[in-house]
C-alpha cells in the first residue's frame, strides 16, 4: 500500500519536472537568440548619399556580375550606401528603397566583414529604422561561408559579403502559401538595388544563390526562423 502511494506521488512529480525543464530550456534558447542581435555593439553608419553622378540608364548599361576582387578595403560609407539601397527607409511611413508585398518586410540583411575600413571582422545585422548595424558574432567567417557555398572562392576573397535572409512568416501570415513567392520576389528587388548601387559606386558584386542553406545559417548564427536566400560578395 505504501509503495503504491509512493508511486502515485512520484509519477506526477516526474512529469512536472520534465515539463519544467523543457520550458526553462526553451525560454533560455529564445532569450539567447534575441541576445545574439542585442548583445553586440552598435555601428552607427554614415548618412547615405541621395545623389550620384551616374544616371540610372548608365548604371543599367554597365552593371555586370564580377567575381574578381582587388585586396583594397571597402569604406564604411560604401557599406552604408549599399545597405541603404538594400532596405533603407525612404519616407515618413517607414517605406523602403525596395517594394514589399503588403509592406510586410520579410527580409533581414547581414554583412560578414573581413576587410572594411573602421570595422572589426565579424557578422553584423542591419537595422533599417535606425540605419545602424549590430554585431552578431566576431571574427572572419569568409572561409566557412565559401565552404557553405560550394567552395566559390570569390566569397572568401571579397572584403565583405552581404547576406539576405527571410522570415517567411511575416508575409505568409497575410498571404498564406503565396506569400513565399512574394518573399522570393522581394529578395530579387533588394538584390537588384544592391547591384545597381554598387555599380554607381564603382564596386564589384555578384549575386550567389548556390549554397547549403543550413550551413550558411549556422556560419552566420542566424535565428532558426530565418532562411538565407542570397549571398552577395562585394569588393573593388
Ligand atoms: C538567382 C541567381 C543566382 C545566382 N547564383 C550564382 C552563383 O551561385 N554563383 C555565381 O557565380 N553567380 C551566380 N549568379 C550570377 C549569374 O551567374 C549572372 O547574373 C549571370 O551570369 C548574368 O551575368 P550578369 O549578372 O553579369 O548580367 C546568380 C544570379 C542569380 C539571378
Amino acid at each position: 500500500m505504501d509503495e503504491e502511494k509512493y508511486i502515485k506521488f512520484l509519477i506526477p512529480l516526474v512529469f512536472i519536472s520534465i515539463v519544467f525543464i523543457g520550458i526553462t530550456v526553451s525560454l533560455q534558447e529564445g532569450e539567447n537568440q534575441n541576445k545574439t542581435h542585442l548583445a553586440g555593439h552598435e555601428v552607427i553608419l554614415p548618412d547615405p548619399q541621395k545623389e550620384g553622378s551616374l544616371s540610372l540608364e548608365e548604371t543599367l548599361m554597365s552593371r555586370r556580375s564580377v567575381r574578381d576582387f582587388a585586396e583594397n578595403k571597402v569604406t564604411l560609407e560604401e557599406v552604408s550606401q549599399l545597405l541603404w539601397a538594400a532596405q533603407g527607409i525612404t519616407d515618413e511611413n517607414r517605406k523602403r528603397t525596395a517594394p514589399s508585398a503588403g509592406a510586410t518586410y520579410p527580409l533581414e540583411v547581414y554583412i560578414a566583414v573581413k576587410n572594411v575600413e573602421g570595422m572589426e571582422e565579424g557578422v553584423y545585422l542591419y537595422h533599417p529604422q535606425r540605419h545602424i548595424l549590430t554585431k552578431v558574432s566576431s571574427g572572419d567567417v569568409s572561409a566557412k561561408l565559401k565552404e557553405a557555398a560550394l567552395g566559390q572562392t570569390f566569397i572568401e576573397e571579397a572584403p565583405f559579403n552581404i547576406i539576405i535572409s527571410a522570415i517567411y512568416k511575416r508575409t505568409t501570415d497575410t498571404y498564406g502559401e503565396r506569400g513565399e513567392r512574394y518573399v522570393h520576389m522581394e529578395a530579387g528587388h533588394v538584390s537588384q538595388n544592391i547591384y545597381l548601387q554598387g555599380e554607381a559606386l564603382g564596386l564589384k558584386i555578384v549575386a550567389v544563390g548556390a549554397f547549403n542553406d543550413k550551413q550558411v545559417a549556422s556560419v552566420l548564427n542566424i535565428p532558426r526562423n530565418e532562411e538565407p536566400l542570397y549571398i552577395m560578395p562585394v569588393g573593388k
